[in-house]
């Protein structure tokens, strides 16, 4: 039946053919794309959220985590190989799962890239205000930072808005020298940290056991979400076969070994509780281990690039999501559309204006949960389609292939159900209802305007 239409790879590599976006981007770019993706708020932030839930042992829930997120980016690293498109996920499981899933699993991205840039955005608020205060001894009124509006949030989504309408060449390189600067600022907080580490603040290790550590581990799976950034940039790599795979494992262990350091040193240094609490708890840390007010404001500079270069990086992801699903006539073509630069021009100010008023108006908190459980699902998908497509294109050539499928894809599975389980109920059902919206959008809009349905109506019926 027509829900279960499935997209021809060779028609999805196909209609990367003749698009009119640059293949501009080599290996390094790509890391730094999907780098500059993963390391933000996530570390910066929810690290502070997620201490008090498993104690010292949060370097471990960071390391289950980054377990979850490696055994899906095995999956990832296959299918971004095998259908190098610019749709990420979405891509892979309209070859393999069929339109409606497809459709679900795009709904989901929404949720890792659109709604969590806001997420992302007010967790910038938070280190610019740190910044000032310790750079220049102000602070910005509360009514602008989140009291009422959060302005800087919105500002920064703007000002990446406009950054992406330069052009992917420009953006690239802007994301490269950023995504530098942060991991050597982490390693500056890291340099510090070690100086000030103390055993005795790592004990009792996990206070709250095997369920303190799974929790914490759901609450930080945000901060590896955006690891997969470079799948979103299939087009316009220059090797996409060849350096897709290879930029998502690297840029997962790169991200991974920064988490698992951090987390440890900062806890080792300043002990939990000082983590707990704050809008900028890594700065918030630093500020109680040296009397000296630079670092913290050099490290919150830091974080206010990084953070910054997060939305960037996943903004750019979500209006090429948004062109794939556009192509297939999923969402309005207007989304598809590239302008005189040869970027999506509308799409790009359309997914700019909209993330900025949510990043304006929603708070970080509850976001991150729900941003995390769209991306668990979507994970989970791209899972089932690598032993969809092992089966119905064995043939297909694949720059890399997931070893030991189905078990790999199958544990990948279980990882993400088991931290879907250590969310909130209220996020489930969040989600329940963001799903039944999708549902509702697809069958009003989507199945009525898919290109499949009307070049192959008898296809997969
Ligand atoms: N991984 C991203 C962050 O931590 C969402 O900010």
């Amino acid at each position: 039946m027509s829900l279960l239409r499935t997209k021809p790879v060779d028609q999805l590599t196909g209609d990367g053919g003749h698009t009119a976006l640059r293949r501009t981007l080599g290996l390094v770019p790509l890391i730094a794309l999907s780098v500059g993706a993963t390391l933000g708020t996530g570390i910066f932030v929810v690290l502070g959220e997620a201490a008090p839930v498993a104690g010292p042992a949060v370097a471990v829930s960071f390391a289950v985590a980054g377990l979850a997120a490696l055994f899906s980016a095995l999956s990832y690293a296959e299918l971004a190989g095998a259908v190098p498109v610019s749709g990420s996920a979405y891509s892979y499981t309209y070859a393999t799962l069929g339109e409606l899933v497809a459709w679900v699993c795009g709904w989901c991205l929404l949720l890792e890239y659109g709604v969590s840039v806001a997420a992302v955005a007010t967790g910038w608020s938070g280190y610019l205000d740190a910044f000032l205060e310790a750079a220049l001894g102000v602070r910005l009124p509360e009514a602008i930072t989140g009291g009422v509006v959060d302005l800087p949030a919105a500002v920064v989504v703007l000002l990446a808005t406009a950054v992406l309408l330069g052009g992917v060449r420009e953006s690239a390189a802007v994301t490269t020298v950023t995504t530098v600067l942060k991991v050597l600022v982490l390693l500056f907080f890291v340099v510090v940290a070690v100086v000030g580490f103390q055993a005795r603040n790592l004990e009792p290790f996990a206070p709250a056991g095997v369920a303190g550590i799974t929790g914490a581990a759901s609450l930080v799976f945000f901060s590896f979400i955006g690891f997969d950034a470079a799948s979103t940039a299939g087009e316009e790599a220059r090797n996409p076969q060849r350096d897709l795979p290879r930029a998502i494992m690297i840029s997962l262990a790169i991200v991974t070994v920064v988490y698992v350091v951090v987390a440890l040193t900062a806890v080792g240094a300043a002990g939990v509780d000082a983590l707990t609490g704050s809008d900028a708890s890594l700065a918030t840390a630093l500020g109680q281990l040296t009397d000296e007010v630079w670092p913290v404001a050099v490290l919150s500079a830091g974080a206010v690039v990084a953070i910054a270069s997060v939305v960037l990086t996943v903004l750019y992801g979500q209006t090429r999501v948004l062109v794939a699903m556009s192509r297939d006539g999923l969402v309005p073509k207007v989304f598809s559309r590239v302008g005189a630069r040869r970027v999506p021009t509308s799409n790009t100010v359309i997914v700019g204006v909209v993330v900025a008023v949510l990043a304006a108006l929603v708070p970080l908190g509850q976001l991150a949960e729900a941003t995390s459980i769209g991306t668990l699902v979507a994970f989970g998908l791209v899972n089932v389609g690598v032993i969809v497509l092992r089966r119905t294109r064995p043939d297909l050539p694949r720059g890399f292939r997931t070893p030991w499928v189905p078990v790999v894809p199958l544990l990948g599975l279980g990882l993400c159900a088991l931290l879907v389980a250590g969310l909130a109920p209220a996020t489930w059902l969040a989600f329940g209802i963001w799903t039944v919206v999708g549902l509702v959008v697809y069958f009003a809009y989507g199945r009525r305007h898919s290109t499949l349905a009307r070049q192959a109506p008898a296809q997969g019926e």
